[in-house]
């Protein structure tokens, strides 16, 4: 058991995702609750004082971004879920959108209140195909029931408050799940982030006020208001306040999604909950959080609980929650190398150190792989990632920077063999499938 649930806490069946299964637990019955009751301040005022982190890589307290919406300032206001999900290894959201559309919904509602929002926006990545009818599909029943008012102004649950919602699927690029990359695109112009000041909730969609968060940010905004942002408080640690939905996935017995209470031992979570490492073989590392954190090693990770202080004490993060796990017997510049084509092909080629960087980078790792590797390379890939440090329009300059500084450091003996024997220390092949195939 990995503690206790706010988001994963009913058991999904071949309906559990529709309207009416919902309503049957008590959904919309919080957003009434907020539109019979609240002020919109005062429902911002308990997802203060939830301490919620932002569950989208960069874990931003959300009370402190809702604060910053001035209401009765007569502009448009905008609220975007960021449902796009591009972290390589993260798939966490994707079990909000398939299971608990509504969830979604009625936090998103609920928000949309507090923000004097009237259009809200879900942004999901384009290769979605069952998260995306699921969602397309609880749009529709909420609609139809009158939770969502098409024109402006139209009563909702018998208050004056009204918001229509759009979902705008994305064309399958890393960078527009970035928050000013998003807003471009659902703008209709290329997903290009933004250079910030100013802020995207003083200027964001459309150059209005915009709160964008993360779809697991705003899917725990329901139960914060149900139970009061104090009581959620008393989840997970004083610092990392609820759960985190961890997708894992990687050399792993039992990969999946799972909901996990911060604060829970690592390895635990690892060994028991996931079933270990798989084939039997020994744990060689993790990524952590999305492979933008640096990746932490067995013994790092052995006294680590799953909570930001920890994580990040060890010298990684929570990031998007998409931990990988990676068996003794796999070639870390062979992992390397697919990291930085990935990143090279994600670059989205504004600014010089990034565009130039990625490519450069890519060509050193494949020349290495192929055997024409020079001792001189190593240190060259640290320094073109350190130059990105900072220099970037968005983080994402910074992620592959950090990433391959991390796995540069701590396994440069395997950088050394394969550039001295023109080939990997493992011989190109995990152990751990050679040992599946010796089961098989
Ligand atoms: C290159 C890049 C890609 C990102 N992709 C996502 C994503 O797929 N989903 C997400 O929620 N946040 C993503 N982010 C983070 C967002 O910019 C933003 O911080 C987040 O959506 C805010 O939500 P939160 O405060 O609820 O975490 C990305 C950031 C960068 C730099
Ligand atoms: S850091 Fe890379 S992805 Fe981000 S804006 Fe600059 S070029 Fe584009």
């Amino acid at each position: 058991m990995t503690g206790r649930k706010v988001i994963m806490n009913f058991p999904v069946t071949a309906t559990s995702h529709r309207l009416a299964d919902y309503r049957a637990r008590d959904g919309y019955q919080t957003l009434a609750k907020v539109l019979r009751e609240m002020r919109p301040e005062q429902v911002t005022k308990e997802v203060v004082a939830s301490g919620i982190l932002g569950h989208g890589g960069a874990a931003f307290p959300a009370g402190r971004k809702w604060g910053v919406i001035k209401l009765n300032d007569e502009q448009p206001h905008y609220l975007c879920a960021n449902a796009d999900e591009g972290e390589p290894g993260t798939f966490k959201d994707r079990w909000i959108l398939e299971n608990a559309p509504h969830l979604l919904l009625e936090s998103m509602l609920i928000a949309a209140y507090a923000l004097q929002v009237r259009h809200a926006f879900v942004y999901i990545r384009g290769e979605f195909d069952l998260p995306y009818r699921r969602l397309a599909a609880a749009v529709e029943e909420a609609y139809e029931a009158g939770y969502f008012g098409k024109p402006v102004g139209q009563p909702i649950g018998g208050s004056d408050f009204a918001c229509d919602i759009v979902i705008y699927r994305g064309a399958g690029s890393y960078v527009c799940g970035e928050a000013s990359a998003l807003i471009t695109s659902i703008e209709g112009k290329k997903g290009y982030p933004r250079n910030r000041p100013p802020r995207l909730t003083v200027r964001g969609l459309y150059q209005r006020p915009t709160v964008i968060n993360n779809v697991e940010t705003l899917a725990n905004v329901k139960a914060i208001v149900a139970q009061g942002g104090e009581a959620f408080r008393q989840i997970g640690t004083a610092k990392s306040p609820g759960t985190q939905l961890v997708s894992i996935s990687g050399h792993v017995n039992k990969p999946g999604v799972y909901e996990v209470e911060y604060g829970y031992p690592l390895a635990q979570f690892i060994a028991e909950d996931c079933g270990g490492v798989l084939g039997g073989a020994r744990l060689k590392c993790i990524v952590p959080g999305g492979i933008s954190t640096k990746v932490l090693t067995a013994s790092e990770i052995a006294t680590v609980t799953y909570d930001h202080a920890s994580l990040t004490a060890a010298g990684s993060g929570v990031g998007s929650g998409g931990m990988v796990v990676i068996a003794e017997g796999t070639c870390m510049v062979r992992l390397l190398q697919i990291l930085l084509r990935f990143y090279h092909h994600e670059s989205c080629g504004q600014c010089t150190p990034c565009r130039e960087g990625m490519g450069w980078m890519h060509r050193i790792i494949d020349r290495i792989v192929a055997g024409q590797g020079h001792p001189e390379d190593i240190e060259q890939l640290a320094r073109i990632s350190r130059a990105n440090d900072g220099t970037t329009i968005c983080g994402m300059g910074d992620a592959a920077g950090y990433a391959t500084l991390g796995i540069l450091a701590k396994y440069s003996d395997e950088f050394d063999y394969f550039i001295e024997h023109k080939r990997s220390k493992f011989g190109g092949r995990l152990e751990v499938a050679a040992q599946e195939a010796a089961h098989a």
